[in-house]
């Protein structure tokens, strides 16, 4: 299980004001299991891990296994809370050159409908070309148009080239009970569907078959993800004391620290197979905490490859900045720098040495140089990349931003600023029912 360690924020902000927290959290905490709160209506991700059945578990695991028997390829069609958690834990848990392994032990995943780039589509279409794929439509709304695009472009593509029968069993909906044009084509053409609960937003919905139906079919075990989210649940549960309860002590740290002028906060790791877990935290935080005028800036950086490029705003920059450290304990494998006779790159001084070990000195090094820098740091040990583990990450984080919101006084389930430029787009656009739009944005130009 994952912990969190808070000490080298003390120079910054003091233990005791940290401590003093206990009641903010407690209401906070309170708010989240009476649904008191604003954005009550969208708390079902909050004991999610604990109500998943194995029932559930094992129809995701039929599908996936249906996907997995009849594909070479899966597109996961997509967008923010559609797709980015899928992508964290897929690519977290997979080898990291795993589209070149020739013996594939799961059919390559491929993303679309989280951007419109033609290019990035007609190359797309292209690479599919010769291959037998398989879609995850993923909506909620049912009506996103990045991923209905991308959609629309896949399933024709998909009749033809498996005919409309074999598509069928092949393209997989994952969206709302009722409503958008997904569950309607879905509907229509009689795909498997599953269901996105309606009391659960897009950036808590990893657990649901969004996140869960792509990582099982990537091959991984969802049962561990859920067991991991479970025993988190537990761990940072109402009735846990603050001092133990990491999600209470991670979110009043950030709070305070933001109240201290600390406006940005960064999400670092040592290792680029959790790329994409930044990505989702950064969706997780900007969407539930960016609104009335407030609210961390959350943003990214992979080390050591970005001590090279951000390292000198990190160490030098204005100081409105601290950082978080996925910190990983245990890596997979195991390689030992080799001696080398000539040693012309001097680098024999690491000679039998683990790169594990070299990468730890760098952690510690940035660490320390980071702190004496002026930069707050919090450290979240992850002990290994295996399911249980992020799926506690992910509970973790979430757990701590239902608190953190709640703490800055913002409504951390709703998302209206996102809307601004879909007005804009469906108005430049044309869409029917935008046309007092059209014209005034056309005024604007
Ligand atoms: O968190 C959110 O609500 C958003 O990021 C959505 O997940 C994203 O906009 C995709 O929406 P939908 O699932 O309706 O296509």
């Amino acid at each position: 299980m994952i912990s969190l360690n808070i000490e080298k924020t003390f120079g910054f902000i003091s233990k005791e004001k940290v401590s003093a927290y206990d009641a903010e959290v407690k209401a906070a905490q309170e708010m989240l299991e009476k649904g008191t709160g604003k954005g009550n209506d969208f708390l079902g991700w909050l004991h999610l891990p604990s109500f998943i059945s194995k029932e559930h578990l094992a129809e995701l695991n039929a599908t996936a296994k249906v996907l997995r028997d009849n594909c070479e390829v899966v597109i996961i069609a997509g967008i923010g809370g559609s797709y980015l958690g899928a992508r964290a834990v897929i690519e977290a848990l997979s080898n990291s050159f795993t589209w070149l392994q020739d013996k594939k032990t799961a059919p390559v995943m491929i993303y679309a409908g989280h951007n419109i780039s033609e290019d990035y589509l007609y190359e797309l279409t292209e690479y599919l070309k010769d291959k037998k794929f398989g879609v995850i439509n993923i909506s909620k709304s049912g009506t996103t148009t990045e991923t209905a695009l991308a959609f629309r472009l896949l399933k024709k593509q998909c009749e033809d080239q498996r005919g409309k029968e074999t598509a069928k069993q092949v393209i997989v909906a994952v969206t709302d009970a009722k409503k958008g044009a997904a569950r309607v084509t879905a509907d229509k053409e009689g795909y498997k569907t599953f269901i996105i609960p309606d009391n659960v937003g897009g950036r808590f919905s990893v657990l649901t078959p969004v996140g869960l139906l792509p990582i099982a079919v990537a091959g991984f075990d969802i049962e561990q993800l859920v067991a991991g989210a479970a025993d988190m649940e537990k761990a940072c549960g109402a009735d846990v004391p603050f001092a133990e309860n990491p999600a209470a002590i991670y979110a009043a740290t950030r709070n305070e620290l933001y109240r201290n002028g600390k406006k940005i906060e960064i999400l670092v790791n040592f290792c680029p197979k959790l790329h994409y877990v930044s990505e989702w935290w950064k969706q997780l935080y900007g969407e539930s905490e960016g609104k009335d005028n407030k609210g961390i800036f959350p943003a990214s950086v992979d080390f050591s490859t970005d001590l090279h490029s951000m390292g000198q705003w990190i160490q030098e920059g204005e100081r409105s900045i601290f950082e978080t450290v996925i910190s990983l304990d245990k890596v997979d494998h195991k390689l030992e720098v080799p001696f080398d006779e000539a040693n012309l790159d001097g680098l024999n001084f690491l000679a039998g040495k683990r790169v594990d070990e070299v990468n730890k000195m760098a952690e510690l090094g940035t660490q320390l140089a980071h702190v004496d820098g002026g930069v707050p740091n919090m450290r979240i040990v992850l002990p290994s990349l295996n399911e249980y583990n992020i799926g506690g990450l992910l509970y973790f984080f979430e757990k701590a931003c239902g608190i953190s919101g709640y703490l800055l006084g913002v409504n951390p389930f709703n998302q209206p600023g996102v809307e601004a430029y879909k007005k804009n787009m469906f108005a430049l656009l044309d869409k029917p029912g935008y046309e007092e739009e059209s014209k005034a944005i056309r005024a604007k130009l």
